[in-house]
């Protein structure tokens, strides 16, 4: 996993220890006195480029930013995942890793104090950024209600069981823990569903307006707690969900309404580069052509890493699944499904 430092574009990150919660998930911390930033809930791109090709994975980080920890991913090896083998079966401490840096869009919202509770619903390995939201919570906002309710199949295949209990008894009154296993022989309370999700809105004192959900875990998983949750009424705009699977390279067949080529000036931290894209290839495609190199990782519009401003034009989205109307409003666009459209386009990204 040794890589090309000469590459200033990436960041070196020394593993400074290593854990297995459980068996097949394991974490990594790294030590001190790189330079990257991140907010809680994000992940960080790794980039393995000792091959002919260079692959790009992310994972979530689980540190909390505020807390004096250091930064942290989780990693679940995956089957037929080359970059999780490697980091699960290979990896050792003192060995380095490279990252494009932190990225994501689940993440508390500015107007956080507006809210009085939260909600997070994890299934498996979706509590990684969602325990790192938690830690921040608990410290920076003791009067925001925390609701955990995490699906795995047992006790014993919990991650992160130890340090959520230990959460609890130190916030009792501000963190609540639903565990739930589905090798419980009650089947009611095996699988979340929509009358437990229910149920575990029935909470004292809830202010409907003044609570976000955040969602982690399979797509079906995710899919049918968004859906019950509008369907009682709330908004989607409460609602966030931690989406990408870099092995489902989908995407939709959607065509956009001008498929002519224009050219992108992008100013990229800085320096100002401006290359043609044509249709069907995206920004991001265009931009590896020239051998620029671009944050992103999933490449289908998923994990929100290869974010850019547009300053100047209008670019057409083949597929966003990370980017809120309010996002959209504010400029932010995706490299990797953009194309631009009606003309040339100014793209920023810091
Ligand atoms: S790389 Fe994941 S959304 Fe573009």
């Amino acid at each position: 996993m040794n890589a090309d430092f000469s590459n200033s574009y990436y960041i070196r990150l020394i593993i400074d220890n290593i854990r297995e919660e459980i068996k097949g998930f394991k974490t990594f911390s790294f030590a001190e006195g790189h330079n990257l930033e991140y907010q809680a809930g994000q992940f960080i791109t790794l980039v393995d480029n000792s091959g002919s090709r260079e692959i790009r994975r992310s994972y979530s980080i689980i540190s909390s930013p505020v807390l004096n920890e250091p930064l942290s991913i989780a990693v679940k090896r995956i089957d037929n995942g080359v970059f999780s083998r490697k980091l699960i079966d290979r990896v050792r401490i003192g060995d380095s890793l490279l990252t494009t840096g932190a990225a994501g869009f689940f993440r508390l919202p500015d107007n956080i104090k507006f809210f009085t509770s939260i909600f997070f619903f994890a299934a498996g390995s979706g509590i990684a950024p969602i325990l790192s939201l938690i830690k921040t919570v608990l410290l920076l906002y003791p009067d925001i209600s925390v609701y955990l309710i995490y699906s795995n199949r047992s006790r014993e295949t919990t991650a992160f069981y130890h340090e959520l209990q230990r959460l609890k008894l130190c916030h009792p009154d501000q963190l609540h823990i639903d565990y739930l296993f589905s090798s419980e022989s009650d089947l009611r309370k095996a699988r979340l569903n929509r009358d437990l999700l229910l149920e575990f809105l029935k909470i004292k004192h809830f202010n409907r307006e003044k609570t976000l959900f955040y969602t982690c875990g399979p797509e079906s998983y995710m899919r049918m707690i968004i859906f019950h949750l509008v369907e009682e009424g709330f908004s989607i705009h409460q609602i966030k969900k931690e989406d990408f699977n870099p092995g489902n390279k989908k995407l939709t067949g959607r065509l956009p309404p001008d498929k002519n080529s224009y050219h992108v000036e992008l100013d990229l931290k800085g320096s100002m580069f401006s290359f043609p894209v044509k249709y069907p290839e995206s920004i991001l495609q265009a931009a590896k052509k020239i051998k620029l190199n671009l944050p992103y990782s999933c490449e289908t519009g998923k994990c929100g890493s290869c974010a850019a401003i547009c300053l100047i034009g209008k670019v057409w989205l083949s597929n966003n699944e990370v980017l809120t109307d309010k996002d959209l409003a504010l400029g932010l666009t995706l490299t990797c499904t953009g194309h631009p459209q009606n003309g040339d386009v100014k793209l920023k990204i810091e």
